[in-house]
C-alpha cells in the first residue's frame, strides 16, 4: 500500500455541517482504525465529490468575474470513442479515471500526463459498458483505489496501479460473491462505483433486463480482505419484510430491483441511501404479481450492518422501467425555523422526492390516486400509485396535441396524425398490444445517472433533465415460433426490435450486422455484451450459435432447426415470456428531431426549503437547427452538474452541441461556454493542484453519430 503525502491532507468540512464536524469523529471507545478518511478540500475523492453525493466543491478561485476566461489546460486523448460515463476522482493532485476500454488510468491533475494505467487480465476490452467512477479508501498513510471492471472489483495501489494482493483473490474480487444460486447465469457489472464507509466498500450492480437476472442484493465488502461484511436482499427471502409482495421463490425466479445508480452516505449517522431499479422483465409483470418491494425504492440502510432503517417505494409493481435513475444527495433544509437533515432523490418521471434522513418521512405531501388496470389478462397492475404534490415536476407530464412540434406547419400536421395513433393517458398507463403508449418524459428520464448538485448552505438542488417523448408497446409471443426466434423475441427484441430494425443510433439494427461482423464477433457480443448491451452468459452454446445464425441471416427468421427443449438452460430463460416489449422508440419527426415542442432538455434549480423553482433554463442545442435560427431548444443530455462555492454551476451533458457551460447558480444566467471536440457525456469533477483550480470532464461522441468520433478527458483552468 502506498504512502501519500500527508502535507496536503486537511480535514474537509462543508460549511453547513461545520457545527457537526467534530461529531464525525468516532466515539472515544472506538478504535482509531475506524476513523473516516480525511481528504483535502482541494480533492474530489468520491463519486459525487464527497460521499454525500453533493457534487459540490468549496473552491472559489474560478468565480463569476473570471469564469469567462476559462480555457483548456490539458486534454488526454483516447483511441476508442465509446462513453464510459466516468466522473473521475482526484486525490492529492492525481486524477483517476477509466478509458472507454475500461483501463484504469492515473493522470497528473495539473498536466494530464499519464502516470500509470491498469487493465484486467484480459487486457482492455472493446467496450464493456459504463464504469462511472472509482472509490478511494484512505487512512493515515494507507490508501486503496477500487475500480469496478464489469463483474470484477479491483483493489489497486494508487501509487502505481498494481493490485493489492491481500484483497480478494490477489487483488480482485468476483462481484458474484455472496449472490444466490448459480451466479454464472447472471450478467452483472459495477456500472456505478461503490461507496466507502469506514473499512467497507458498499456496492450495487447493473444486471440484465430479462430473466435470468441477479436479485439486486446490496453488499458491503471489507476493504482490506474483500470478505463479505453484509448483504441486504432487495428481493426479500421467505419470511422477510416484503416477501408477500412477490410470488414464492422470487429470489430464485425473479431478478433486478438492483441499486445500479450509486449511493449517498451519511457518515455521521452511518446510514447509506440506496435507490433501486425495476424488477425484471421491465415491461411485463405477469410472473411477479404484487408490489415487488424493494424495487423502485429508496432504501435507508445501516451502513455498519446492512439492516433496513426505512424505505420508500415510488412505483408499485413497475411495468414501465421507471428505475430510480440517479444517485441521491444529502441536504439540510429549513422547516418552520428548524434545520432538517434530508435526502433528495430525483426520478425518471421528473419528480423530486425529499425525505427526512432519519425517519423517511416525506418533506413534501405525497398523494395517492387510482390508476388504470392493464388490458393484458395476465398482468395485474397496481391499482394505486402515488406522487409528490410539490415541487412541480421538472419535466413535462402527459403528452397532448398542443405540445407537438411547431418546427413547420407540415411537421406539426405530421406529428398530430402520428400522435393520434398513440394512447396518451399519463405515466401510469399500462402498455398494451393494440396501440403504442406514449410517455413523456421517456425511458431515459427526466433525471438520469449523472446526479444532482446541491448548495449545502442554501438547500438548493440543481438537476438536469431530458424532456422528450418515447413510445412503448407489447406484443404477444405467437405460438409456433422456432426456438431461436422465440429466444430472440424474449431476450433481444426489447432493444433490437421485433423486426431486428433496432432504434438507431442507440440500439443498432441487426439486419445489416452481417456486413461488418464475423460469426465469432457476434458470438462474443452475445456472450459478453458490448456497450449498453448486457451479455448473456447463461445461454447454451447451441443458443448462441442459433442467434448468431439469425443475425447473419435475418431473413431466415421462422421455425428454426433447433428443437424446442433441446437447449434447456436457455429455454428456461424467457422464451416462455408471453408478452414482450417491441422496442424503445423515441417519438421523433422524419428529420430525426423530437416530435414534441422544445425545450427537449432543461437545467433546473429548485429550492428544497419551499419546493419552489429558483429558475429553469433550456440546456443544449442542435447546431444545425441553431444555424436555421432555432436557438435554445434544449437537447438530450446525460451527465450531471457540479457546483462551486463561488456560485458557479458547471455542466457538459448535452449530446449534440459538445459544449461545457458555466451558469450563475443564483440566476441561471449563462456565464461561459466552450465547444469541446466531443460531447461531455459525464459529470465533471472540480479540484486544485499547486494553487490552481481545474474542472475536468470526460468527453465522447458515442451518442452523436453525426459528430467526429473520439474521446478525451479535458481539464479547464484560468490562463496563466
Ligand atoms: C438492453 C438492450 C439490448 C439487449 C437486450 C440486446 N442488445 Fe444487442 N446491442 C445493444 C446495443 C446498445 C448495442 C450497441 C452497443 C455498442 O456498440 O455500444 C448492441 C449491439 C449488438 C450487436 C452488434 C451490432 C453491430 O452492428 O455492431 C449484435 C450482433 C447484437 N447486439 C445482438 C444481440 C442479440 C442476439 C441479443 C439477444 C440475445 C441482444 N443483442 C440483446 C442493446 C441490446
Amino acid at each position: 500500500m502506498t504512502k501519500l503525502k500527508s502535507s496536503s491532507v486537511a480535514v474537509f468540512c462543508l460549511g453547513v455541517f461545520l457545527a457537526s464536524c467534530s461529531d464525525k469523529e468516532p466515539a472515544g471507545d472506538e478504535p482509531a482504525a475506524s476513523k473516516p478518511a480525511a481528504f483535502a478540500a482541494s480533492d474530489w475523492p468520491a463519486y459525487g465529490g464527497q460521499n454525500d453525493g453533493n457534487r459540490y466543491s468549496t473552491l472559489e478561485q474560478i468565480n463569476r468575474d473570471n469564469v469567462a476566461e476559462l480555457t483548456p489546460a490539458w486534454q488526454f486523448d483516447m483511441d476508442n470513442p465509446e462513453a464510459p460515463q466516468t466522473q473521475p476522482i482526484v486525490v492529492d493532485g492525481v486524477m483517476y479515471g477509466f478509458t472507454p476500454t475500461l483501463e484504469v488510468i492515473a493522470l497528473n491533475g495539473a498536466s494530464g500526463e499519464l502516470l500509470w494505467s491498469f487493465s484486467g487480465p484480459d487486457g482492455p476490452s472493446d467496450f464493456a459498458g459504463p464504469s462511472r467512477g472509482l472509490s478511494m479508501w484512505k487512512q493515515g498513510d494507507e490508501a486503496i483505489l477500487f475500480a469496478g471492471i464489469v463483474d470484477k472489483l479491483y483493489a489497486l495501489d494508487p501509487a502505481n496501479g498494481q493490485p493489492i494482493a491481500g484483497f480478494g483473490d490477489d487483488g480482485v474480487l468476483d462481484l458474484r460473491t455472496g449472490l444466490p444460486g448459480d451466479t454464472s447465469r447472471f450478467y452483472i457489472s459495477l456500472a456505478s462505483p461503490g461507496v466507502i464507509f469506514r473499512d467497507s466498500i458498499i456496492v450495487g450492480f447493473r444486471t440484465g433486463e430479462n430473466p435470468p437476472a441477479a436479485p439486486g442484493d446490496i453488499r458491503a465488502f471489507d476493504v482490506r480482505t474483500g470478505e463479505l461484511v453484509w448483504s441486504f436482499r432487495t428481493i426479500p427471502a421467505a419470511g422477510e419484510l416484503g416477501a408477500d409482495t412477490w410470488p414464492d421463490n422470487a429470489r430464485e425466479l425473479q431478478g433486478g430491483a438492483n441499486a445500479w445508480a450509486g449511493f449517498a452516505l451519511d457518515e455521521k449517522r452511518g446510514i447509506v441511501y440506496a435507490p433501486t431499479g425495476s424488477a425484471v422483465p421491465d415491461f411485463f409483470g405477469g410472473d411477479r404479481e404484487g408490489d415487488n418491494l424493494f424495487a423502485n425504492s429508496l432504501l435507508a440502510l445501516d451502513a455498519t450492518t446492512g439492516e433496513r432503517i426505512w424505505h420508500f417505494q415510488a412505483i408499485r409493481h413497475d411495468i414501465w422501467d421507471r428505475d430510480f435513475p440517479s444517485p441521491p444527495s444529502l441536504v439540510t433544509v429549513q422547516r418552520d425555523g428548524q434545520a432538517i437533515d434530508a435526502v433528495a432523490q430525483p426520478s425518471k418521471q421528473g419528480y423530486m422526492y425529499l425525505f427526512n434522513r432519519e425517519t423517511g418521512e416525506s418533506l413534501f405531501p405525497i398523494e395517492e390516486f387510482e390508476v388504470p388496470p392493464s388490458p393484458i389478462p395476465e398482468e395485474r397492475a397496481a391499482t394505486i400509485q402515488r406522487l409528490p404534490t410539490s415541487p412541480e415536476p421538472f419535466a413535462r407530464q402527459t403528452l397532448t396535441a398542443d405540445m407537438l412540434t411547431t418546427r413547420s406547419p407540415e411537421l406539426n400536421e405530421w406529428a398530430r396524425e402520428v400522435f393520434g395513433t398513440f394512447l396518451s393517458a399519463g405515466e401510469f398507463t399500462p402498455f398494451r398490444t393494440d396501440q403504442p403508449v406514449v410517455l413523456i418524459p421517456g425511458f431515459d428520464g427526466g433525471a438520469e445517472w449523472g446526479g444532482s448538485a446541491i448548495d449545502p448552505d442554501k438547500g438548493i438542488i440543481y438537476t438536469n433533465s431530458n424532456d422528450i417523448a418515447w413510445t412503448g408497446q407489447l406484443a404477444a409471443s405467437p405460438d409456433g415460433m422456432g426456438f431461436v426466434e422465440a429466444l430472440y423475441q424474449a431476450q433481444c427484441a426489447v432493444c433490437h426490435g421485433i423486426d431486428m430494425q433496432g432504434a438507431p443510433p442507440e440500439f443498432p439494427s441487426l439486419t445489416a450486422a452481417a456486413e461488418t461482423l464475423s460469426a465469432d464477433e457476434i458470438e462474443n457480443i452475445i456472450r459478453n455484451g458490448v456497450g449498453r448491451m448486457p451479455g448473456f452468459p447463461a445461454f447454451a452454446p447451441e443458443a448462441v450459435a442459433g442467434l448468431t445464425d439469425l443475425v447473419l441471416n435475418p431473413e431466415s427468421a421462422g421455425p428454426s432447426s433447433i428443437e424446442e427443449g433441446s437447449v434447456p438452460s436457455a429455454s428456461d430463460e424467457g422464451s416462455a415470456v408471453p408478452y414482450r416489449f417491441t422496442g424503445y422508440h423515441r417519438f421523433f419527426d422524419p428529420d430525426g428531431y423530437p416530435a414534441v415542442s422544445p425545450p427537449w432538455g432543461t437545467l433546473n434549480a429548485i429550492d428544497l426549503n419551499t419546493g419552489e423553482y429558483l429558475w429553469k433554463v433550456p440546456l443544449g442545442e442542435h447546431p444545425e437547427l441553431k444555424a436555421e435560427g432555432m436557438e435554445n431548444t434544449g437537447s438530450e443530455n446525460y451527465g450531471g452538474p457540479v457546483l462551486t462555492a463561488s456560485g458557479l454551476l458547471f455542466i457538459g451533458a448535452t449530446l449534440f452541441d459538445q459544449k461545457m457551460r458555466a451558469f450563475d447558480a443564483a440566476t441561471g444566467e449563462l456565464l461561459w461556454e466552450y465547444k469541446m471536440p466531443y460531447s461531455g457525456m459525464a459529470t465533471p469533477a472540480v479540484y486544485m493542484v499547486d494553487g490552481k483550480q481545474y474542472i475536468v470532464i470526460l468527453t465522447s461522441n458515442a451518442r452523436n453519430p453525426k459528430g467526429e468520433q473520439g474521446s478525451a478527458y479535458i481539464a479547464f483552468a484560468l490562463p496563466e
